[in-house]
């Protein structure tokens, strides 16, 4: 069995993700992830479990008892948010699961107000939280540190789990989760995800929500990906070259509409301009054909549903929020219980919260 313990951080970091997979699972051997980095720990026998166990979590927590129950699952853990840029949604639901199974937790919402401010390295600061909690749910504008600090923490008296809940432009898997059980539970009575299509629209080259959904969906079977933006937000070829590997249908274009035509989830996203690299860079492109409004809703096919991770500006007009299928609003509470459902696993409690007699 692959152990993080065994291996440098050199040569650590220098393996491809589906490499890395094995070294953050659980040593139960259960498959579920241990650390939570990207999606390429996801295959779709995971992904399945854990809908299934949302589903379970959402079921249980119904009745008091039910309620009552799930507090008492991780009563002895502790948890700590480190979150270093902005988030409303990816916070409270991550909070909000660690409530349900009754997690004591605490938080750090601003480097600033941590002792990073007088200097302390990112690692020191990560190794510090772990001294107090089980588990550290951290998002960071920095790429690989949720990665490193996973193997620091794996090499130290601290072996706790780490969670990424958003790591610079690159991945967000928890946030692939949820968007993957909303489409899941969107076509469970309607024949499945398998062979649906699915068009990511807007700023495609610095969402990270997007490449991480768009490697889960590579999960499913003959899922095609249909890639909408102004060609300065095109898509990054890291993703294209996954889907040509693994032989994905998909689509770039700049065409909504004939997009929206054909697809079963359009999935919306926000342009990213924190991460402009000049003032009012974003500001320049013309990003107005990159917009769902009334005309793009007459044309989504009657069981086809609308996605946004969110946060929103103008990318979807309010006139399509009431339409029944809008489904950013459920998307998101969908979020704490998938999240409840990973926890839980990262743990070792799927088995226990599966069987249990509520
Ligand atoms: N909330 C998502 C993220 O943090 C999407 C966004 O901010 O546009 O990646
Ligand atoms: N979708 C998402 O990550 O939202 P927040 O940035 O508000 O957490």
């Amino acid at each position: 069995m692959a152990k993080i313990t065994d291996i440098s951080w050199e040569d650590f970091s220098a393996l491809s993700l589906e490499e890395k997979r094995p070294y953050l699972a659980r040593y139960a051997g259960d498959g579920m992830p241990y650390h939570t980095l990207f999606a390429q720990q996801f295959d779709r026998d995971i992904l399945e479990r854990l809908c299934a166990l949302s589903n379970r979590i959402r079921f249980i927590n119904k009745s008091k008892e039910g309620a009552l129950y799930l507090k008492s699952v991780l009563a002895h853990k502790r948890a700590m948010l480190y979150f270093s840029q902005p988030s409303s949604r990816t916070f409270l639901s991550h909070l909000n699961a660690c409530q349900l199974l009754g997690l004591t937790t605490s938080s750090v919402r601003d480097a600033a107000t941590s002792s990073e401010a007088k200097g302390e390295s990112k690692i020191d600061t990560i190794r510090t939280f772990s001294s107090y909690v089980d588990l550290i749910i951290m998002r960071c504008p920095e790429k690989g540190l949720a990665e490193q600090s996973a193997w620091e923490l794996s090499n130290s008296e601290r072996p706790i789990p780490i969670l990424n809940a958003g790591s610079g432009k690159d991945q967000h898997p928890t946030q692939a989760l949820l968007d993957i059980y909303t489409l899941v539970r969107s076509f469970e009575e309607k024949g499945g995800l398998d062979g649906r299509t699915v068009t990511f629209c807007g700023d495609l080259l610095r969402g990270r929500t997007v490449r991480s959904l768009s490697y889960l969906l590579t999960n499913f079977n003959d899922v095609k990906q249909i890639f909408v933006a102004p060609k300065e937000l095109q898509v990054p070829e890291d993703v294209i070259a996954i889907l040509k590997q693994k032989g994905v249908r998909y689509e770039i274009h700049d065409d909504l509409k004939a997009a929206t035509r054909e697809s079963d989830a359009v999935y919306m996203t926000r342009i990213q301009d924190e991460w402009d690299e000049s003032k009012g860079e974003s500001a320049k492109i013309d990003t107005s054909r990159f917009k769902f409004g009334a005309e793009e809703l007459a044309l989504l096919g009657k069981d086809g549903i609308i996605m946004h991770p969110l946060p929103r500006r103008d990318e979807i007009a309010t006139c399509c929020d009431h339409d029944p299928r809008a489904m950013y609003w459920r998307q998101m509470r969908n979020g704490m219980w998938i999240r409840a459902a990973l926890i839980a696993s990262t743990f070792g409690y799927e088995k226990e919260l599966m069987n249990c007699g509520y």
